[in-house]
Parts: C-alpha cells; structure tokens; sequence
C-alpha cells in the first residue's frame, strides 16, 4: 500500500481538524490521541478558505502551527490538498467555479464538493494551492502521503462543462458524423450536424426521466458519464501532477466511497499511487456489504492492500437513525477492513466538531472532552492491539483467490439506464448475490475489471454482462478455451460500448461462447415468480425447487446442455440455465434470478467441479474467514459477526496472533460474539 519504510505498523488515526479549534485545546488533544495510541491524522481536508484568504494571498501560518504541533508529537501526517470546497471569495468572483445543477440551476455558494470540474478558475487554483503545499511542507518527514481533494463526486452541467463535453466528443468520435453512427441520432430526429448542436444531457433537454436515473438517450448519458468522470479524474491528475514535481516519493491518494456508481473508479485507481475508502455501512446494511466493498477497493488496485481511510468510531450523523456502534463493533468492522486487505485503520474523525451538520458525527474525542468515554477506551484497546499484537505482521499482504467477480463501471451505468426489460434490473444487487453466497461459504474472492487477466483464475463470475467492449468478448472465449470457468447471467451480451444492440440473437457476441439463443425475456412482477428444480451439476443430488425472480430467459440451447427448466408459465420446459463446454472450459448462463440458498448450492457445486476449496469448511453465515499473505506467512481471520459465542475446528498448526494461544490442527477454537482470531501460520507450503 504505502510502500514506504516510514511505515512499520498499520496506521492508526485518522482526520483531525485543529482549526476548528482554540490554539489551546491542541496540547490537550496531543495528549489524548497518544493515549489513544493513534500515530496518524490527515490534516488540512477543507481549509483552502484558510490558506488562502483572496485571490493573491496565500497564509500558511495556522497549518506551520498544526504541522509543526504533529510532527513535535511523534505523529505521521497523511497531508491533504484541501481542494473540495472552494472559497467565497472565489466563487463571488468568478462564479464559474459552482456548479450547475441538473436542472440548469447555476448554484451560489456553499456546501463542500462545490466545483466545477471544468472551471479554469478552480483548475488553476487547485493545482496552485497543492504545489504551494508541497513546495511548503516537503521537508516534513512525516507525511506519508497525500490527500487529493475529498470523496470526488456528483456531476456538473454547466456552459464550460457543456464545450468542455463537445471537445471530449470531438477528441473521441473525430467526425460528427462517427458520433451520429454511433449514437444510432436517427431515432427521434436526433441527427446533429454541428458539434454545437449537442447540449448537456441535464432535465432541460428530457433526456433524462425519473430524477436523473433512467435516460430516454443512453448514448449521450452514458458518454456523459464518462466525460465527467473524466473530468473530475483530470482535476486529481492536475494535482497529482505538481505534488510530484516537488515530492516524487510521497505516494498519493484520494479518498473514495466504496460501491459509488458516478465514477468509474478503476481510472482513479490506476492514477493514485494506493487506494483509500470511506467506510460508512448504512442502518440495516450487512457484513458482507462492507465485505464486497472492501474487496472491490482492493481489486481496483490489482489486488494490492489499500488504506481505510475513514470510518466513524461510534454514530454517523447522516444515516437515518444514528445508531451507536455496539461494543466490540468498531473493533470488529476495523479488523474485517484489515482482513480484506487493509494497511490503516482510520476514522472520521479525532474530535467532535461544535458547529454545521457534523456536530453529532462519532470522535474519538467527543464534547465531553475526555478519554473517560467508552468510545475513547475502546479506540485506545483497539490501538494498543494494533501496535503491540498486529505490529507489521500483515502489512502488504494480498489475498489469494481462484474465484473472479467481474465489475464495470460502464456497464453498470448502461445497464439500469435503459428502459426496459424491467425496473428491478439491479447491477450491484446481481452481483451481490453471486458474492454473498461464496462469501457464505468462506471462499475467497476477487473483483476485476475489464482490464484485468483472467488467467490465474479457476472461475470468472460475469454477472449482468449487459455491455460487452470490444474484444472482452475474445478475452473471454480465450480464457474458457484454455480451461477455465465462466458464469454470465441473465440480461448479458446485449449491446456494445455505446449500448447499441448487437443484433443477431441475444447474447450478442456471447451467444458462440454459451452457446445458447436468447428469444425473449420475460420480466417478473416484484413478489412473484417462476421456478426451476436444480439437483445438482450431474442431476445426482435430491432436486429442490427454487424460484426464478426479476427476469426470465426464454432461451435455446445451441451447443449448451440444459441444466434445469422452468416449472410454470407457457414457457415451462424451456432450459433456465445451461452448460456449454468450450474449448477446454466451461461456460454457465444463468437465465434467472434466485435465491440466496439457490446460489450457494450452485456456486458450491460450481467451486467443487473446479476444484476450488473453502479457506475453512464451516456451516455458519455469521463466521467471516478471510486470509492474507505475505512474506512472514498466512494469517487467517476469523470475524464472529454473530451474536453467539462459535467454536471453529482449525486446520493448520498456528498461532493466534491477538490471544497468543497456539492451536494444533483439529483443535477447536472459541470465538466469542464481536471477536476475532487472527491465526498466524509461518510455513505457508504446510497449508
Ligand atoms: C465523508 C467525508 C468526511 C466526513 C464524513 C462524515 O466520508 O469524507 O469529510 O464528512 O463523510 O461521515
Ligand atoms: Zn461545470
């Protein structure tokens, strides 16, 4: 993650805004982080109005003060740029630095994440202010890395987004009329013939229905989508840019959200030196949510750890209810951020501020002001097992998988803006459930993207494959033909990168590779269903019924076997999913969508076929198992998510790492509710 030898142990600590603050306080913090045993804070998120008070004057007095404060005090600094929200001066004097919002209203100023991502006047006062900053601070040792910006996101349509959007067109499609081609402009008489005539894709042109999420033109809303991830990836490139014409060995960040559906965070994975998230799971929201997000952050960055950045240490101001963490549960969540793959444990943030809506967000130092809090001392636990248990021992390690989940960005966006086949088609809701049942069962996974190998893995899971790019489909046909296991599902192989269908038979250019013809799709009411008997992948095992939900494939196979059929409806007896061996490999359609105990059966038998097999073999949901290498060894996690104490028989001579308790293989070890095991094994060959 941050490959650097200033880092010894996994950082613990997180943002820390002293300016909010009197100068006297500061002492007192120091104090109380150290008690914490929190040896990093991130400074400097949202100061620019600070730093730079007008146009012409720049005052780096009061952050000398806090630099100067935190290195005296032993702490490193994850140093940020302070690019998210813009000054009122600026925007009072060059107001094209607000955005426009998607009903063409130009906003005033206010709130954060504020800018136009095509505004001269933030580009070049962004990039001003993060070569000061770095011109400034170089010489301070303890930065570890920079914070460019904060939680990038949302979308702009203003007049300079609007010519900035009609160069992006031209620099792509050449000649208007490639752009006409590929946007199919003759439906609806949408023929431009001018790169003047294209206009934002905001509410004013009715491109858009139903607040933004479905698009009448999916051409132009998804190339608008692209423009202005690009747009934003551009302002973090711009300040990347100078930080590193003054501090080449200081690797950069920028904090992201998890599954965030506007940018495609591939592109931003690839320009930041490591990953960072946020970490906020909503009221209701289960482990193996975070879990997936944890695992998509480190597959953006080719499976490399990445850094958790922020998570509340308590309550959240912004969710619906701010429900408290129980005890154990920060603890726990931390560790399960360590277990997927995390160098840092870190939190918004170190103290409570006083004032605007984040008064009631979760700190380590609340209003109370002492560390006599329960918040406080399970921060302070927690610190001192980072620091004297987990030390450097997992730091760097990745996690090794055989099983590949396929997640695109692009994809997602054209496959829930088109209207139709059904309301219910769910990207990440696909995905989750392939995820969730081999999560369930303790199978390690990755994500990928599109430009990642397929080689090293035994099975790629392609759920939703809606938009198929240009060559992915040869990717995919070379990766079974070489052997390996591939499962699509429906509403797969329909269009290409500018969702134009291919026509020729659903789907598309997958129709050789499944070797199956899809006619027609039948999509079901929410609360209804059609069914199907799986019994397993050589019909040897007691069938069971399950349902066939959201959509239904009225398909045929063309070289594909059928594996089971539709029970009802006048499409009862047509295949539901298919096997088509390929090469020297297997490809799978899934027709449907089921249930939770449905996929596990399924992703079960799948594993065994390809000889996949569990991190541990136990039969409960609540038990979370992950394992990371490095180096020193394998080190496996076991998270008790549950509300009971588990015993887990244990397959490995090891040690845990947190009790200091030796376990020989066959042994059984208790894991109380909201705790943890991590079981250190040196002699990785012996697992
Ligand atoms: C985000 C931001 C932080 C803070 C937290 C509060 O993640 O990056 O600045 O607002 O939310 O939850
Ligand atoms: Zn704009």
């Amino acid at each position: 993650m941050i490959e650097s030898d200033k880092i010894h142990k996994i950082l613990y600590g997180g943002d820390y805004n002293p300016e909010q603050w009197p100068e006297e306080t500061w002492q007192d913090d120091m104090r109380l982080l150290k008690k914490a045993h929190i040896d990093i804070v991130t400074l400097n998120v949202f100061s620019w109005a600070l730093l730079q008070p007008d146009e012409y004057t720049y005052n780096f007095s009061m952050l000398d003060k806090i630099m100067n404060l935190v290195r005296d005090n032993g702490l490193k600094v994850c140093l940020a740029t302070s690019t998210a929200a813009v000054p009122a001066w600026m925007a009072r004097l060059h107001p094209d630095v607000c955005r426009t919002s998607h009903i063409g209203i130009h906003k005033k100023f206010g709130r954060r994440h504020n800018f136009c991502p095509n505004s001269p006047t933030y580009k070049k006062y962004s990039a001003v202010l993060a070569s000061k900053l770095a011109q400034r601070y170089k010489g301070y040792s303890n930065i570890v890395a920079w914070h460019i910006c904060n939680e990038y996101g949302g979308l702009c349509y203003c007049d300079n987004c609007e010519k900035a959007f009609r160069q992006w067109l031209k620099n792509k499609y050449k000649t208007i009329e490639n752009l006409n081609k590929a946007w199919d402009t003759n439906f609806w008489s949408h023929t431009f013939y001018d790169w003047d005539d294209i206009v934002v894709p905001d509410c004013r042109t009715e491109e858009f229905e139903k607040n933004g999420v479905k698009s009448v033109y999916q051409q132009i809303s998804i190339d608008y989508l692209r423009f202005n991830s690009d747009s934003l990836l551009a302002c973090m490139k711009a300040e990347k840019e100078t930080l590193k014409k003054e501090t080449p060995d200081i690797p950069v960040t920028t904090n992201m959200m998890g599954i965030y559906k506007q940018l495609n965070y591939k592109d931003f994975a690839d320009a930041e030196d490591f990953v960072s998230w946020d970490n906020y799971p909503e009221y209701g929201e289960e482990p193996v949510d975070i879990a997936m997000r944890h695992d998509l952050m480190r597959g953006i960055k080719g499976g490399k750890s990445f850094a958790l950045m922020e998570q509340t240490p308590s309550v959240n101001n912004w969710h619906v209810y701010g429900r408290l963490k129980r005890p154990g549960v920060m603890r726990l969540w931390s560790y399960q951020a360590v277990a997927h793959g995390a160098d840092t444990v870190m939190f918004y943030q170190m103290k409570r501020s006083v004032g605007a809506c984040e008064k009631y967000h979760g700190a380590v130092i609340d209003h109370a002001g002492t560390s006599t809090t329960r918040v406080f001392r399970e921060v302070s636990e927690l610190g001192r097992e980072l620091e004297y248990k987990i030390k450097d021992l997992t730091l760097g390690g990745s996690c090794a998988s055989d099983i590949a989940i396929l997640f695109d960005w692009e994809n997602w966006w054209a496959a829930e803006f088109s209207a139709g086949p059904t309301t219910l088609i769910n990207y990440v809701q696909e995905i989750k459930a392939y995820y969730k049942a081999l999560f369930k069962m303790h199978y390690s996974i990755d994500f990928i993207t599109v430009s990642d190998n397929l080689e090293k893995y035994k099975l790629v899971i392609a759920p939703m494959l809606y938009m198929v790019k240009s060559g992915y489909d040869d990717k995919l046909k070379e990766y079974v033909k070489n052997g390996g296991a591939l499962i699509s599902s429906y509403f797969s192989g329909y269009v290409n990168e500018n969702d134009i269908v291919t026509t020729g038979g659903y789907p598309g250019k997958l129709r050789d590779l499944l070797g199956i013809w899809v006619e027609e799709s039948d999509a079901i009411p929410e609360g209804e269903s059609n069914s199907f008997i799986y019994d397993g992948l050589n019909h040897d095992k007691t069938g069971t019924e399950y349902p066939a939900s959201i959509l239904c494939d009225l398909m045929h196979t063309e070289n594909a076997i059928s594996l089971t059929s539709y029970k009802k409806d006048f499409y009862s007896g047509m295949p539901a999913i298919t096997v088509n061996h390929y090469g020297n490999g297997t490809a799978i359609y899934v027709g449907t969508h089921s249930s939770e105990t449905f996929y596990k059966e399924f992703l079960g038998d799948i594993c065994d076929s390809c000889h996949i097999t569990q991190l541990i073999k136990i039969d409960s949901g609540d038990i979370e198992v992950t394992e990371r290498r490095n180096a020193n060894g394998a080190f496996l996690f076991i998270l008790n998510h549950g509300t009971k104490e588990a015993g887990i028989a244990i397959d490995r001579d090891c040690r845990d790492i947190i009790s200091d308790i030796e376990y020989k293989k066959g042994d059984i070890i208790n894991i109380d509710r909201t705790d943890i095991a991590v079981l250190y094994n040196k002699m990785q060959e012996s697992l």
